[in-house]
Formats: C-alpha cells, sequence, structure tokens
C-alpha cells in the first residue's frame, strides 16, 4: 500500500516508517528538516524500501494538500506531524505560539485528511492524537486542546464518509521513550513548569507506564493493514494491542 506519514523522518514518525517500510509498503515521508528527511529517505532506501522524502510544512495551509494532490493516489494517511506547543499557565505562554500548534496540529492534519479523501477511492486515515486530547494535560493545553479537537474532527469525518470505503481512526500511540516524551524526561531546564512536566514524565516512565515503541509501531501497522477500519471514528490505544 501507497502510505504518506507526516513527519516520518524523526522520532516516532521514524520508527513507523521503519516498521510499514519493513512491511513492504510504498512510503511518503514528509516533515520540516531537509536534513532529517534527506537521511532518512537514504537509510530506508538501503534498507529496501520504497521511500520518497518530501518538505512540507503543516503550518502551510497548502503543502501537505498539494503533494498529496501530486501523488495520483493513495491509500493510508498517518497524520504524525505534530508540534508539543508551549508549556506554562495558559493566560502566560506565548500566545502566538500557542495558536500556531493548533494551525499544525489541528489545521495542517485537518487540510492533509480533505486532500487524502479527495484523493482515495478506498483506504484509511489515521490521525496519531494522544492520551492528552481523550483526557487534559494542564500546562501544555495547546497540545491537549489540539489533540481533543482532532479526536472530534476523526468521529465526524468517519460519520460524512459511511458511504464511501474509507475509514478514519485516531490512533493513540501511548507514552513512548522517544520524541516528547522521550524527551520530556531528559529535559533540564530552570523553568518551574517544564520541571513540571519532566517530574511526571519521569514517573510515569519509572511507574512502567509507558508503551515499548515497537509495541506501538506494531499497533499502527495493523491499523494500517485495515484490521480496525470497521471501528472508523473511534480512537485506539496501546490496550487495543
Ligand atoms: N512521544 C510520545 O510519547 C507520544 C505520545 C502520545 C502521542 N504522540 C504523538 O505522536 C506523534 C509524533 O510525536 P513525537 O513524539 O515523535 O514528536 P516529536 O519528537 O516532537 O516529532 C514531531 C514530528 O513532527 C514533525 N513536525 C513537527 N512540526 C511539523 C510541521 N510544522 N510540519 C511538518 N512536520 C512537522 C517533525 O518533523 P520536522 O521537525 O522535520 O518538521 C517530527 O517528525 C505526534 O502526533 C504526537 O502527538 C507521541
Amino acid at each position: 500500500m501507497r502510505v504518506l506519514i507526516t513527519g516520518g523522518a524523526k522520532e516516532l514518525g521514524r520508527v513507523f516508517s521503519e516498521v510499514l517500510g519493513a512491511q513492504g509498503h510504498q512510503l511518503v515521508i514528509t516533515g520540516r528538516d531537509e536534513n532529517a528527511l534527506r537521511t532518512a529517505e537514504a537509510e530506508l532506501r538501503a534498507r529496501g524500501v520504497d521511500v520518497e522524502a518530501h518538505v512540507a510544512d503543516l503550518g502551510d495551509p497548502d503543502a501537505t494538500p498539494k503533494l498529496i494532490e501530486s501523488l495520483g493516489g493513495l491509500d493510508v494517511l498517518v497524520n504524525n506531524g505534530a508540534l508539543g506547543g508551549p508549556v506554562g499557565p495558559t493566560w502566560q505562554v506565548d500566545e502566538n505560539e500557542w495558536w500556531r500548534t493548533f494551525e499544525v496540529n489541528l489545521r495542517g492534519t485537518a487540510f492533509a485528511a480533505n486532500a487524502a479523501i479527495r484523493a482515495m477511492t478506498s483506504g484509511r486515515i489515521i490521525n496519531v492524537v494522544s492520551n492528552a486530547g481523550a483526557h487534559r494535560w494542564p500546562y501544555l493545553t495547546a497540545y491537549s486542546v489540539s489533540k481533543a479537537a482532532v479526536i472530534k474532527l476523526t468521529e465526524n469525518l468517519a460519520v460524512e464518509l459511511k458511504r464511501r470505503r474509507i475509514a478514519v481512526l485516531s490512533y493513540d500511540p501511548g507514552m513512548v521513550d522517544v520524541g516528547l516524551m522521550g524527551r520530556g524526561c531528559d529535559v533540564e531546564s530552570g523553568d518551574p513548569y517544564v520541571q513540571r512536566v519532566t517530574q511526571w514524565a519521569r514517573s510515569q516512565r519509572d511507574q512502567g507506564r509507558f508503551t515499548p515503541v515497537e509495541q506501538s509501531a506494531a499497533l499502527l501497522s495493523r491499523i494500517v493493514s485495515g484490521e480496525f477500519d470497521h471501528r472508523s471514528g473511534e480512537l485506539i490505544t496501546p490496550a487495543d494491542g
């Protein structure tokens, strides 16, 4: 299947690319960081993966939709790319940075999904979300609220697509020891709110609440294969693995 993974060159997205590439899917990966994209493309190709990498900033409302249009067909969109957003009391953080998080995490995800739906006859859209969207994450409200909006978007799209052979699912990959949470455990900062997040992330890891990243990628690959299409609109979590 032809699978586009936004943010597919780095961190959790890179693990997703490796696992899906090893299963023989044809990959298109995107991100902002051209060096990371070229490196990932070369390393994946060296392992025999059919992959092309493109710079496409999710903050630019046209970039990913135009890329999807130009592909001439797509089976699966994995909307993985996202920003962690600002950390701190909501009324004190930089409001432009707060809003920018919605432009990337919500508008970027929604417009990529719209373009994929227009380009697909059948397939699936997997919106990578977070427990922070299903519940809450005080002091990271841009992240939490943007992911909550994506969970609702998924539910609505699934109903609109009921008569078409396109499934839309939210996927919470669990807390994993790479990317946002992996870095979150290692940050050294004088900022009391960042320290609070770091302490919480470490406590979750120490209590064994992290999901092994291979397990998280294995569940994603089952969703990519169509195994969860009958649950279109729902939030799939590590508990479903
Ligand atoms: N790590 C976790 O424990 C965890 C837990 C729950 C959910 N998640 C979700 O999993 C996904 C990946 O998270 P992560 O931990 O790997 O985060 P990360 O380390 O911060 O990586 C973010 C990814 O998104 C891309 N990205 C960010 N802004 C972008 C933009 N404007 N345009 C295009 N790509 C952009 C980045 O690539 P560039 O820098 O090249 O743009 C990178 O590949 C996210 O949706 C996150 O919410 C992660």
